[in-house]
């Protein structure tokens, strides 16, 4: 929204009035009679049946208690005499003055709960002096701003920094160019590796080009020395396993993203757009208090379920379409990733069925893969040894090496703040959550029968790795052939349903 567009809908208004003037004068009356009782009859039932309180950070983000264990934990694993920079992610420019949502660095976010842009995150191994205080956090943020505030809703500022996320000390961004953090006795400054995506507003100084320009400046002041990698590490052995709240998330998450997906199974029909099939997922999104899908949602149908990331969702659904529907609800910033493979007219054909169930059994090999102790590369090897011996035994290659013709990618990763999150990738160990997401996909003019042609099948699941048992979270969408097809022809009760 932009001024012109202000003044556009005045005009608009007027004109409105002017047309309202040429009405009868009774059925004026009636009519605003109306809209008052409707609009008072609205304001009871919202005074009488809604809670209506602030949901920010407070009730609804992670406890800053989690946050501050995070920041110690950190802490303990940084070496000594050092200092680690966070910095949030840049606000990036979809064209003109119109932004693409702000969607947080998942490092900060994990050390503070911070959900701004334009903010720096000083973590101390041991108490330092800044500005003649001594401190072991410092959070940089954005000052408040009320004129800014009427077009962009407020902002937590110093104050509510300090008291609402935890943060012992936060200061004003505009602050950090000149604050004299005493860098004298650090040895290594621990930075995340810079992104390249910075695209903000430099004129101000302390957007976040220039917030990063400035460390650099007073780490060389000090000369010391700065470390892109090992701070990825820690974060990875931190992230990587999942704490009671964070598991709360991505349960809730996941059980979102079952229940879209069981609602496009009922929903789903040939001459279905691929977008209409991503407004259903993403309308339960919304409606179960999800804030967005943790990734742009893939839904490809025929040729396109052969596409691995397929994101442009305009397709018209034929009616022998399989549909790849691979999508994952972001709930208080935990994101789920789960994929079923859909057909159009609610059958799969003989050859959708080979394809599917071997897909499947290599899934479930996977799945039982993922426990305590093993390798994090052994779910992808029992899907990859199903997998090739399924596509000779099917004459779909000739030798197992072949089998990356039609599985690409590989079949695990974890899952969290980030749809591909942090890890390390050693041994699997409790509160762990990763994807078991074997898939096959035959391109037209692929090397084989044309009867395999535009067949693409994914099956993705997540996955808690236990003391015992793997825990399929994501069991709540079924995946056998019987259970979609019974699925598929139930009625949608959400949403019109022209089946
Ligand atoms: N949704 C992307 C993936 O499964 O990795
Ligand atoms: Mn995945
Ligand atoms: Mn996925």
């Amino acid at each position: 929204m932009f001024g012109r567009s202000q003044s556009k809908r005045l005009l608009f208004i007027s004109a409105y009035i002017k047309n309202v003037e040429r009405l009868h004068f009774f059925s004026l009356g009636v009519f605003l009679c109306l809209l008052c009782a409707s609009q008072m009859s609205l304001a009871q039932n919202d005074s009488r049946n809604i809670d209506i309180k602030d949901p920010h950070y407070q009730d609804t983000h992670l406890p800053k208690e989690f946050h501050q264990k995070k920041r110690n934990e950190l802490r303990k694993l940084m070496p000594d005499s050092s200092v680690a920079f966070f910095f949030s992610n840049p606000l990036c420019r979809r064209s003109n003055d119109v932004y693409f949502e702000f969607h947080q660095e998942p490092n900060l976010y994990y050390l503070t709960g911070l959900t701004e842009p334009d903010a720096v995150l000083v973590l101390f191994k041991s108490p330092t002096s800044v500005d003649g205080e001594v401190v072991d956090e410092l959070l940089f943020v954005a000052e408040r701003d009320s004129l800014n505030e009427i077009w962009n809703g407020k902002k937590l500022g110093t104050e509510g920094v300090e008291r609402t996320l935890g943060i012992k000390r936060a200061r004003i961004n505009k602050d950090f160019k000149e604050s004299k953090i005493d860098l004298k006795g650090a040895k290594v400054a621990l930075f995340l590796p810079f992104s390249d995506l910075l695209e903000d507003d430099k004129s101000i100084g302390y957007d976040l080009a220039s917030l990063m320009s400035h460390a650099d400046t007073k780490l060389k002041l000090d000369s010391v020395r700065r470390d892109d990698y090992l701070l990825k590490e820690f974060m990875s052995n931190l992230r990587q396993t999942k704490e009671r709240e964070e598991l709360e998330f991505l349960r809730s998450a996941i059980q979102i993203t079952c229940e879209a997906q069981i609602e496009l199974m009922k929903a789903i029909h040939p001459g279905m757009k691929e977008y209409e099939s991503e407004a259903i997922i993403e309308y339960v999104f919304k409606k179960r208090g999800a804030e967005y899908p943790g990734f742009p949602s893939i839904l490809g149908s025929g040729e396109n379920s052969c596409v691995l990331h397929y994101v442009t969702n305009r397709r018209t659904l034929g009616w022998d379409d399989l549909l790849v529907s691979d999508v994952g609800a972001e709930y208080r910033g935990y994101t789920a990733d789960v994929t079923r493979t859909i057909p159009a007219n609610g059958e799969y054909s003989k050859e959708q069925t080979l394809i599917y169930e071997l897909v499947l059994k290599a899934q479930l090999a996977g799945i039982a893969q993922c426990k305590k102790g093993k390798k994090f590369w052994d779910p992808h090897d029992a899907a990859k040894k199903i997998i090739q011996e399924g596509l000779m035994e099917l004459g779909l290659i000739n030798d197992p090496s072949e089998y990356r013709r039609y599985f690409m990618h590989g079949t695990s990763h974890y899952l969290g703040l980030d749809v591909h999150d942090a890890g390390l990738y050693g041994p699997l160990k409790p509160n762990m959550v990763i994807t078991v997401e074997p898939g096959i996909y035959i391109p037209e003019h692929s090397d084989c029968d044309p009867k395999w042609w535009n067949i693409g099948v994914r099956i993705e699941d997540d996955i808690l790795i236990t003391n015992g048992e793997p825990e399929v979270l994501s069991d709540c969408v079924p995946k056998t052939i019987p259970e979609i097809i019974n699925i598929v022809k139930e009625k949608s009760i959400k949403i019109i349903d022209p089946k």
